[in-house]
């Protein structure tokens, strides 16, 4: 984890696990119990991780009432961007938003424990934050006291070619939650967090199973294989497909957008790329007809088809993936 200060863990079982520890661990750390998210955003389904989950309302349809104290904004997504911004300058809106709407007429900025995003939307359509986003973002944390926490449970552990997506833009969070591809697929999650913020007494949390020699074992393997060789693979074969997917928009009309950075790559389906109306129909064929081809693809968000694949992926598998891609966007097409 980035940062010059000693690091400590706390060991889950799960993503979620990690991120409802997260909450309690900036709420203890600051003294403090509001917190920020983002619309989009995926956090877990326990009912602190589900409070800060904005992402379907079906996640939280006939559950009642979750944790008070929390506020949702926008998250910066270029594509659709109100306000006609790039990639790079996406969300400067959002941040006045925080500062000028929330923190002045919702919640003083002292009594917020923290602020959690994903550095690059997992769920939500694989959409990554601006460098300039998450920069301000900390600045804004830092200013306040508010404990600045990065989800990277998707975008962590080599995808996107380094270790965490937020190095991407050069932060140094002061909580990174991680799970998923961290053991391989044993459960296993990580709280990591600044030594001087993770100070929680003995017993002021706990589990059964977080940190079990198994899952440890599997963990270790994973980070030596991800250090030697994996995430410069990623880093590599995501270039080699983002290069093999560089003209999409102009080959496939239902293509409005390609994003994403490493393994972890987003294609979003529209209808008409000058109205950018979303395509669920077309985005769940092409998920349907690539795994009848042999090719797992999931969708992500309303209408985008996410790739994530392996990180020991090469270029033989690279180029299956592309070309099943292919046959499939062009079927789907003569649907419209
Ligand atoms: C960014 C993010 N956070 C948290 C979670 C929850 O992780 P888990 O399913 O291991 O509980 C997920 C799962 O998809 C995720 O993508």
């Amino acid at each position: 984890m980035p940062g010059a200060e000693d690091k400590r863990v706390f060991f889950t079982n799960s993503g979620t696990e990690t991120v409802e520890g997260a909450i309690k661990l900036a709420r203890y750390a600051t003294k403090r119990d509001k917190m920020v998210a983002f619309y989009g955003c995926f956090h877990g389904r326990s009912m602190g991780a589900l409070s800060l989950t904005a992402s379907k309302s079906t996640q939280r349809k006939g559950f009642g009432a979750l944790l008070s104290g929390i506020e949702h904004i926008p998250y910066p997504y270029a594509y659709r961007c109100a306000h006609g911004h790039t990639a790079e300058t996406c969300g400067a809106e959002i941040l006045e938003q925080l500062e000028g709407q929330i923190f002045k007429r919702l919640f003083d900025p002292e009594d917020v424990a923290g602020i959690i995003i994903e550095p690059i939307q997992g769920e939500g359509g694989y959409v990554p934050a601006p460098k300039f986003f998450l920069q301000e973002l900390q600045r804004i944390c830092r200013q306040h006291g508010i404990m600045f926490i990065v989800d990277e449970v998707q975008s962590g552990m080599g995808r996107t070619g380094k270790w965490w997506a937020c190095e991407q833009a050069g932060v140094e969070p002061d909580i990174l939650c991680s799970a998923k591809g961290i053991a391989s697929g044993m459960p296993l999650g990580a709280i990591i967090a600044r030594e001087s913020v993770m100070r929680w007494k003995p017993g002021a949390h706990g589990t059964t199973f977080g940190g079990n020699p198994v899952c440890i074992a599997a963990a270790l393997a994973t980070m030596d294989l991800i250090e030697s060789e994996y995430k410069e693979n990623a880093s590599r074969m995501g270039e080699y497909i983002f290069g093999r997917l560089a003209d999409w928009t102009k080959k496939f009309k239902i293509v409005g957008d390609v994003r994403g950075r490493g393994l972890m790559v987003g294609i979003e389906i529209v209808r008409d790329q000058r109205t950018k109306e979303k395509a669920a129909d077309l985005r769940n064929l092409i998920v349907d007809l690539a795994f009848h081809k042999g090719l797992l693809v999931l969708g992500a968000g309303e209408n985008t088809v996410r790739l994530s694949p392996p990180l020991l992926i090469d270029q033989e598998q690279a180029d299956f993936a592309v070309r099943t891609l292919e046959d499939c966007f062009r079927e789907a097409e003569k649907k419209i």
